[in-house]
């Protein structure tokens, strides 16, 4: 697709202000109902059987909901599969964010995520309002937003990213259109250093990549010399420019597997390890801590949703995800603009 072709986003910002983020339904109230931890991956795959469901997760996901799931991915590939899937009912295991993206794709289907408390820093860095502002302020700009953002945010965005495409997708649009980029600066820095483009950022941060401690990884340099340093582009500048490899979740995987490296060093969410010792069984991964050696670096919203939790809402198909109708079609184009330009 040309850039030529992409419009503005329909509508501008008006009525955003005012309109729900995520109209959820109320959690189930029935909690302490759910079968024995041993017995739940059998229980899920008959619930998932009866309601025609797909089981999507995150690699942030704790180990054994990525075991149950029916595809692990990072956000665009989940994207991609929610745009695709046939099934009745999509259980997000992820962040909301994530969840209302498939809910952006598919208006029919049920969307329903563990836990509705699963937000996200990065989104909750963002809101409608005051990027409508920030918008505003910057009329000539091309508005391209990570997904991690609310619908809202991106009813405003002329094109949707993740951060396995930002690059490929800033360099094709036309070097005389100023680029606003939206809500993760560090993701940005990191995306303009590589594309060489200069980005106009928005400044949010996301509380879990912030959180990796530069000491403890030098620490680990010094311990692990032949070890390789992988990792996010959510992270700060100077871990970045300590890292023999950047990318998003999905990347750092396929590093992972393609290095000829025997042993890592992972500046990301540790959920990621589940799917790196699974492939490559034969090599070390040391997660990153974060300062003080807290355990910061998992993610607190990721980790909300658990394997019960999976198993009640696949049995009460609630709580739900719904989207404003109006915020779900504007949210949609530019959703659709990075599916084709991303292809
Ligand atoms: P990915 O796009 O790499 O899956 O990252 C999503 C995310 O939330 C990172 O914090
Ligand atoms: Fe959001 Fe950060 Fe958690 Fe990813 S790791 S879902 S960006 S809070």
């Amino acid at each position: 697709m040309e850039l030529s072709e992409l419009d503005d986003p329909p509508g501008g910002t008006t009525g955003l202000a005012t309109a729900p983020l995520s109209p959820a339904t109320p959690p189930s109230p029935s909690e302490g109902d759910a079968p024995p931890s041993e017995a739940l991956p059998a229980a899920i795959a008959a619930l998932k059987k009866e309601r025609n469901a797909i089981i999507l997760a995150h690699y942030y996901q704790e180990g054994a909901i990525q075991d149950v799931a029916d595809v692990i991915g990072d956000s665009l590939e989940l994207a991609r599969q929610a745009a695709r899937t046939d099934a009745d009912v999509i259980a997000f295991c992820g962040v909301h964010f994530m969840a209302e993206t498939a809910k952006i794709l598919n208006p029919e289907k049920i969307v329903v995520l563990p836990d509705m408390n699963a937000g996200c820093s990065l989104a909750d860095a963002c809101p409608a309002e005051e990027f409508a502002a920030f918008r505003a302020a910057h009329p000539d700009h091309y508005v391209i937003s990570y997904i991690n953002c609310s619908a809202a945010v991106k009813a405003q965005s002329d094109l949707i990213c993740t951060s396995s495409n930002a690059v490929h997708l800033v360099r094709q649009v036309p070097q005389d259109r100023p680029i606003l980029f939206a809500p993760d600066e560090n993701l940005g820095r990191w995306v303009a250093r590589t594309s060489g483009r200069d980005l106009t950022l928005w400044p949010g941060s996301c509380i879990v990549h912030e959180t990796f401690s530069e000491e403890a990884l030098l620490r680990l340099k010094l311990e692990h010399p032949e070890a390789e340093v992988i990792a996010h582009p959510e992270c700060q500048p100077h871990l970045l420019e300590l890292a023999d490899f950047i990318g998003s979740t999905s990347r750092l995987l396929e590093r992972a597997q393609s290095s000829s490296a025997p042993s890592f060093l992972v500046l990301t969410e540790p959920g990621i390890l589940h799917q790196m010792r699974r492939k490559v069984p034969q090599k070390t991964f040391y997660p990153v801590p974060g300062v003080d050696g807290c355990s910061c670096n998992l993610c607190p919203y990721m980790r909300l949703n658990s394997l019960d939790k999976l198993w009640r809402c696949l049995r009460d198909l609630r709580p739900r995800v719904e989207l404003d109708e109006e915020i779900r079609l504007r949210a949609l184009a530019p959703m659709e603009r990075m599916l084709a330009m991303s292809a």
